[in-house]
């Protein structure tokens, strides 16, 4: 009798001990609104270290993005050594990280910020560096013990069969390490869009990119605009189409084709993670970047996605306000027309993001001239009582 009762015992004291030491109970990451960042990949390739991200940390804080939202800064591929220690770890590079990864965690941390690494679910990286495919739990467990807040996971050497199920299976099951750490990591999946991702990972990941590779080139930004119209039903608070990072300040493009990068990055709903040397950025680049009114419509609470008409998107905000952007991806200018559904009001102000200008119109119908490559962005309001003269 007492050898039973302790034998009960002991079994529901190793019951307790498996589901819950604080701290290690699993927890999903959660993106309410698309993660805004950086990341080292568009600029820098290859070429990432401690340095580098403590000074990219420390450049957040004082150029203003961190206040204007921005918050993960994001180590892509190149940051360990191609082969796994004696445990099966990986490891990263000590001589671009010679502190180790939990002290660039600590010093990104101690900014009020968060850390992001890249993985890849294959055998290797991209760039050839040991990918996790069949070592899930233990990555998952290394980065969590790192202080890693955000992983981005790729889809080189991937062995795959192609089919849907294989792609489903192999991003789950880091999915489910990541949760079993039980730290909240936001999981980036980047399949490119190989396995159509907006139709299953709304319920793995909280982001999935929809498209191959960005280039700082107008070409590359039209075309993943072109790839991505055409989903944006499949997203909503905490489940993003990610048409891939930012090329605003690398120099490949004019004024008018980085605001309209940023400008339909934000009515898609879309992640903003720069992808520039935030140490040297221009003036003018910064205001692309930090640009209050593009970040308020991409960070909308309500996360409704953009309706698209031709080359216009019509997206519902919070509050009952609506973002309208006009589009011109052709080479000459052109003249659009927006019609949209709101309130029955007796006149409606239109503030023009890019100009800054306000207007008030007494109709819902909007023609303007928009440039070769721009968008003009609207915020529409609608107005209750008397509207001045
Ligand atoms: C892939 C990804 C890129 C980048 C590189 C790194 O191409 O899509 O965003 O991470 O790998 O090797």
């Amino acid at each position: 009798m007492l050898r039973a009762t302790l034998r009960s015992l002991f079994a529901l004291t190793l019951a307790l001990a498996s589901v819950a030491w604080p701290g290690t109970t699993p927890v999903r990451a959660t993106a309410p609104t698309p993660p805004m960042g950086f990341n080292d990949w568009n600029a820098f390739g290859c070429d990432v270290d401690d340095q580098l991200i403590r000074e990219t940390a420390d450049a957040m804080v004082a150029n203003g993005m961190a206040a204007a939202g921005y918050r993960f800064v994001n180590i892509d591929d190149c940051w360990s050594l191609p082969g796994r220690d004696a445990a099966g770890r990986l490891q990263a590079d000590p001589k671009k990280f010679p502190y180790g990864m939990k002290a660039v965690a600590d010093y990104v941390h101690a900014r009020g910020l968060r850390l992001g690494i890249y993985g890849d679910a294959g055998t290797r990286t991209c760039a050839g560096y040991p990918g996790s495919l069949g070592h899930e739990r233990i990555d998952a467990r290394t980065w969590a013990q790192w202080g890693v807040d955000y992983l981005k996971y790729d889809n080189c050497f991937n062995g795959s069969d192609g089919s849907r199920a294989d792609y489903v299976r192999r991003y789950t099951t880091m999915a489910s390490a990541l949760r079993a750490t039980g730290r909240p990591i936001v999981y980036s999946i980047c399949e490119w869009g190989e396995s159509a991702p907006w139709s299953w990972a709304p319920g793995v990941g909280q982001l999935w990119r929809t498209t191959g590779d960005i280039t700082d080139t107008w070409a590359s930004v039209k075309s993943i605009i072109a790839g991505t119209l055409p989903v944006l039903a499949s997203a909503g608070p905490g489940h993003w189409n990610d048409p891939d990072m930012l090329e605003v300040g690398n120099g490949g493009m004019t004024e008018t084709e980085y605001r309209t990068h940023l400008s339909m990055w934000a009515m898609m709903a879309a992640p903003l993670i720069a992808g520039t040397d935030l140490r040297t950025l221009t003036p003018s680049a910064l205001a692309i970047l930090t640009d209050r009114d593009l970040i308020a419509i991409d960070q909308d609470p309500l996360g409704a996605p953009a309706t698209v008409t031709g080359n216009v998107l019509v997206r519902p905000l919070s509050g009952g306000d609506q973002a309208i952007a006009l589009y011109n991806p052709g080479d000459a200018a052109t003249v659009l027309t927006a019609s949209i559904t709101l309130p029955a009001a007796p006149a409606y102000r239109l503030h023009d993001v890019w100009s800054g200008a306000d207007s008030t119109a007494a109709t819902t119908s909007i023609t303007v001239t928009v440039p070769a490559h721009g968008a003009t962005v609207y915020r529409v309001h609608p107005l209750t009582g008397p509207v001045a003269p």
